[in-house]
């Protein structure tokens, strides 16, 4: 299946990958194991996700609360990070697809940010899907950061406190280019936004699948689709608003 037929496709889908743990624990298996395999549901969306035609894919990849988890894990799933984007890289660029990074940048250690800011460089002028990286990412973080952006455009000057309205937060965010997901999908059951897009996900349609994310694949990913375009979004208002999503 190459592309659901479907009216609507959402411009903008965002996924919190969970479950990896579980996947791998049901198994009996090392935690690190259901990390790789989620590796490969990344790839298989990041394609499935640009042959419907969707715009933008972000992927919670790491959170700033996923520091605290114990040192081994954060090396594995750092090492799956950087090794995803050393091997991957060069497909994705000739797939056309532009890779941007959301989330603190300060104080990262090593190699990693200086990958991350290749994978953007190197990718900046595709035009087919944005993938959306979100590592180091913690959404009441990304506000703050936000906040003082602005108290200082304040303090100088350039804003009066009186004027201050959500736009001018939402261009101050790590996202400030990039539209609002029109849905969230959180795999393994959890019904939770854990810290991830609370700004951005304002009028989104959330969907909770059961299924854990080593198990996502293509299929879920256009049912999930299925689902959206069965939704009725009425931003606060009496009627669906097409204007927001792509018909196609
Ligand atoms: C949640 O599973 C998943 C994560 C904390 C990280 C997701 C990361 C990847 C899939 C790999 C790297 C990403 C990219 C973009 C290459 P969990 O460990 O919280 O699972 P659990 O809740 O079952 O324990």
């Amino acid at each position: 299946m190459a592309k659901p037929d479907l009216a609507i496709i959402p411009r903008h889908v965002a996924i919190i990958m969970d479950g990896n743990g579980r996947w791998a624990n049901k198994r009996g298996l090392p935690r690190t194991l259901g990390h790789s395999k989620g590796v490969e549901a990344v790839r298989e969306t990041v394609r499935a996700a640009g042959d419907a035609g969707v715009e933008y894919l972000t992927l919670f990849a790491f959170s700033s609360e996923n520091w605290s988890r114990p040192e081994t894990e954060v090396n594995d799933l750092l090492g799956l990070l950087r090794r995803f984007i050393r091997r991957d890289l060069a497909e994705l660029h000739r797939e056309n697809v532009r890779i941007r990074v959301i989330g603190d940048r300060e104080g990262l250690k090593g190699d990693i940010l200086p990958l991350l800011l290749e994978a953007e460089e190197t990718t900046r002028d595709n035009t087919a899907l944005t993938l959306v990286i979100a590592f180091n990412y913690g959404s009441r973080d990304e506000i703050v950061r936000a906040v003082k952006k602005l108290a200082v455009d304040v303090q100088a000057g350039f804003v009066q406190p009186d004027e201050i309205n959500a736009g001018m937060i939402s261009s101050r965010l790590d996202t400030a280019d990039i539209p609002d997901p029109d849905l969230i999908i959180r795999t393994s059951g959890e019904e939770r936004l854990s810290n991830f897009l609370l700004w951005q996900a304002a009028y989104s349609e959330l969907l909770f699948i059961p299924d854990y994310w080593p198990d996502f694949d293509r299929n879920l990913f256009f049912d999930a689709l299925k689902v959206f375009a069965s939704r009725d979004r009425r931003f606060g208002g009496l009627t669906n608003n097409p204007t927001t999503a792509v018909v196609g």
